[in-house]
């Protein structure tokens, strides 16, 4: 290990994006610190760098004196922190917006070059999602206190571990129907987890006096209806297709929200109510010189095991 190696602290790279994210920074030969709730269920990222590459940090991320202990000596910082609903504990003001807040003034403060943080696509003044709200609050309290950061908003991702075809794909397992929330017209832009991690290199070497907004969408727009006959057809799979109104989701929604991992909030069904498309507002993966994936190329490598024969269903 060579001390002239950049020094890189990721906030939130136990999660999906995060593993695959480790990979490509380890390769470039970055050091890494990683802020997590848990090293002692993190370790399966040390083994993505070589050793001594990748170290661990207990952090509570509104402590501002243990996220300071992550960012001392580090060139440059990532924040992946996110969550899909709310809990008792978890609020999405604290996560998507105050965390921020606390960073971009750390990272000032601390002399960080670059700070690169994942919002989400689809953000927009007055949208009825809380979710996205606090996304869009989280972005402004960025921009207004660290110039030099870039802003990635994903569609939804996909890959390994994804929670999207995943998810519906085990619901296809022991359901003879999926839910089409308003019929399945919202339109995404899925983004391959490996360009969401090609994007986050390209963005950490831009050096940017003003704060940058990147829009990132995969080749093709699907509708929910359309993506649920790709996966269908890739899991070897007929199910029914139900259109569900938005008011009956809604409905639904309340319920669903108590369980532990919840299939649907009513925040989601406001989401579900907006495309999730690259708005052409902003820069895009183009402009960071990355092609995106398709998804017929990278689903069937890790979907497969939801067929009848598996691998060779
Ligand atoms: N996946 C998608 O389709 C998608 C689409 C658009 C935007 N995004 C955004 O991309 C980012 C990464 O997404 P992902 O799919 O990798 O999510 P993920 O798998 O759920 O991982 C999120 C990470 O956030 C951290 N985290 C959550 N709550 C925390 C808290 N209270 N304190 C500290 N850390 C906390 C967790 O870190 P520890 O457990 O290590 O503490 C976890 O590793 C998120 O900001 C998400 O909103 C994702």
């Amino acid at each position: 290990m060579q001390n002239n190696q950049k020094i890189i602290a990721i906030f939130g790279a136990g999660g999906f994006l995060g593993k695959h994210l480790m990979r490509e920074l380890t390769k470039l030969d970055y050091r890494i610190k990683v802020a997590t709730r848990n090293p002692y269920l993190k370790g399966y990222l040390k083994p993505l760098g070589s050793p001594g590459q990748i170290e661990l940090f207990k952090t509570n991320i509104f402590n501002s004196e243990e996220v300071k202990e992550v960012l001392q000596n580090c060139d440059l910082a990532i924040n992946l922190v996110g969550i899909l609903y709310e809990t008792r504990k978890q609020k999405f003001s604290h996560v998507h917006s105050q965390f921020p807040y606390l960073l971009s003034n750390l990272c000032n403060e601390m002399g960080i070059k670059n700070l690169v943080h994942i919002s989400a696509l689809g953000i927009k003044e007055k949208h009825p999602s809380q979710y996205m709200q606090s996304k869009l609050q989280g972005e402004k309290n960025i921009q207004d206190n660290f110039k030099p950061s870039v802003i990635l908003r994903p569609s939804i991702v996909f890959g390994p571990e994804d929670k999207f075809f995943n998810t519906f794909a085990s619901i296809a397992q022991f359901s003879p129907a999926l839910p089409l929330v308003g019929g399945g017209k919202t339109k995404f832009a899925p983004i391959y987890v490996g360009d969401v991690a090609k994007a986050i290199v390209k963005a950490l070497e831009l050096n940017n006096s003003k704060p940058k907004i990147y829009e990132l969408g995969g080749p093709n727009n699907y509708s929910f209806k359309e993506l649920m006959g790709i996966l269908l057809a890739e899991i070897k799979k007929k199910r029914f297709l139900i259109p569900i109104p938005f008011g009956a989701a809604k409905f639904q929604s309340y319920f669903l929200q108590m369980m532990p991992n919840p299939l649907l909030t009513p925040d989601q069904v406001e989401l579900l109510k907006h495309n999730n498309i690259v708005s052409g507002d902003h820069p895009t993966l183009k402009d960071l010189g990355i092609s995106g994936t398709q998804i017929q190329s990278i689903l069937p490598k890790y979907i497969y095991r939801f067929r009848a024969g598996g691998q060779f269903g």
